[in-house]
């Protein structure tokens, strides 16, 4: 092989370096917690799965299925898609596992990784991280709602600011196909002005062209006529429902009748959370209801509702960056010498055992070299350990913020340290953590 490799993160994916990928715990745990509070509870699907379930689930003409989909054939020669996104998962391990025979509502959520292959830029990765959440089994419009407040509890603990609401009603199998028909009819007479894409599909399924991306499709979408006025009686009483529950709330929100999700599992509720800082990419979180998908994919007739929130967009939000400095060491053990190195891999044993978060020095550095080092480590002590504190069994211990320091017996470290860490503790703040750094 004469190619150099040249060794660095497929375009399109990126590392997340220690001192933000601490960052994203937080928002990872924070979410964790607050999804909890609403009674889900967290289940994991494999990164990958059949193509099958993808196809049939988010519609062979969706951009997803037919340009984004990393799909590859096993060594069996069966066809595998990492998954670009969670819900057909969620849906398939409730099914298969018989989740709905516990009787009560499936309330899921799922943290991880997720996978399209669209052109890279700010806030688009071809690998990105989903927060999403899966109600299933009712119908009720508060379920809705539910998910549209729980977005909004977790983007208002992480400060994010101005956020929007987006809200629309795509109906159900009674209303979609007289609209359809009506859409169709408003298409094929601007079918020459259409991309190529939306030109392909249109008889196939007339509601992709509402979704292209392409300004000359845009501009024809956003002239046609719109779903919500082509609404059932039930469907219409249900998005009422919907609008009624937001108001009860307060929770501001704006009818945007042009909203089309590229997914085409959707009935009924659809809706998007913006945020200004996103440009282009403004769709921070997403969702809506799937009251189809369930019985589509092999199950008995089971309504169901959720959302996913792009955890790089999160990020974007916030400004960009999301960088935590180094956490706190407790101790730091310096020690010289090879007696010295052999007592402080005993001590350090002990403290870990503790719970005590604390380092010893492995690269046979000075003192000085050492004592930078715990400074940059924020080490709130240091243990000196030299010839004469091994003679003597004794460590000199250096309270870095004081610069004091005292002799104690090497058999008493755990003990002060761990005593010391006890008067130093701050009182909690049950009401609302510190969460981010
Ligand atoms: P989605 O709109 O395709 O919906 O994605 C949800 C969110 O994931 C987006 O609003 C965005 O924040 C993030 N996202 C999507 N693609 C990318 C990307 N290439 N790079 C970075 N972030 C991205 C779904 O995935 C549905 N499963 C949501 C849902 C759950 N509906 C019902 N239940």
């Amino acid at each position: 092989m004469d190619r150099i490799l040249a060794l660095k993160a497929v375009r399109g994916t990126r590392d997340t370096l220690p001192e933000e990928a601490e960052g994203w715990s937080d928002i990872e745990a924070l979410s964790r917690r607050i999804l909890q509070t609403y009674h889900y509870r967290e289940i994991r699907t494999p990164i990958f799965e059949e193509t099958g379930l993808f196809v049939r689930s988010i519609g062979e003409t969706s951009d997803i299925v037919t340009k984004q989909m990393f799909t590859f054939l096993d060594r069996k020669g069966r066809s595998i898609t990492l998954r670009p996104e969670g819900t057909a998962p969620v849906v398939r391990a409730y099914l298969e596992h018989n989740l709905q025979r516990e009787g009560s509502l499936g309330k899921l959520f799922y943290i991880g990784p997720f996978f399209r292959s669209e052109r890279p830029q700010a806030g688009r990765g071809r690998q990105f991280h989903q927060i999403g959440a899966e109600a299933i089994g009712s119908p009720d419009p508060a379920l809705d709602v539910e998910c549209i407040s729980v977005l909004l509890h977790l983007f208002r603990d992480l400060e994010l600011g101005e956020l929007e609401v987006h809200l629309n009603s795509v109906g159900c199998k009674k209303c979609q196909p007289e609209y359809k028909e009506v859409l169709l009819q408003y298409l094929r007479g601007k079918i020459i002005s259409l991309c190529p894409d939306c030109q392909s599909r249109l008889e196939r399924n007339p509601l992709r062209a509402l979704d292209c991306k392409r300004e000359r499709c845009r501009s024809i979408a956003g002239e046609a006529p719109v779903l919500m006025e082509y609404l059932c009686p039930s469907c219409s009483q249900h998005f009422k429902e919907v609008q009624a529950h937001l108001n009860d709330l307060q929770i501001p929100y704006r009818l945007n009748p042009h909203l089309v999700r590229g997914l085409d599992y959707y009935t009924r509720t659809a809706f998007e959370v913006t945020h200004p800082k996103l440009g282009a990419q403004n769709a921070l979180a997403a969702g809506g209801r799937f009251d189809n998908l369930i019985e589509e994919m092999g199950g008995p007739s089971t309504p169901a509702v959720g959302f996913a929130v792009g955890l790089e967009r999160i990020i974007l939000a916030r400004g960009g960056k999301l960088t935590t400095p180094a956490r706190e060491l407790i101790i730091y053990l310096a020690p010289a010498g090879a007696e010295a190195h052999r007592q402080s891999v005993k001590l350090l044993h002990e403290l870990r055992r503790r719970g005590i978060k604390s380092e010893m020095d492995y690269q046979k550095r000075s003192l000085r070299g050492q004592l930078r080092l715990a400074n940059r480590f924020k080490a709130k002590y240091v243990a000196i350990i030299g010839e004469r504190e091994v003679r003597e069994k004794v460590v000199s211990l250096k309270d870095m913020r004081s610069s004091q320091q005292e002799e104690i017996a090497l058999s008493d470290v755990v003990g002060v340290i761990t005593q010391k860490e006890a008067s130093d503790l701050e009182p909690v703040d049950l009401e609302r953590p510190p969460i981010l750094g």
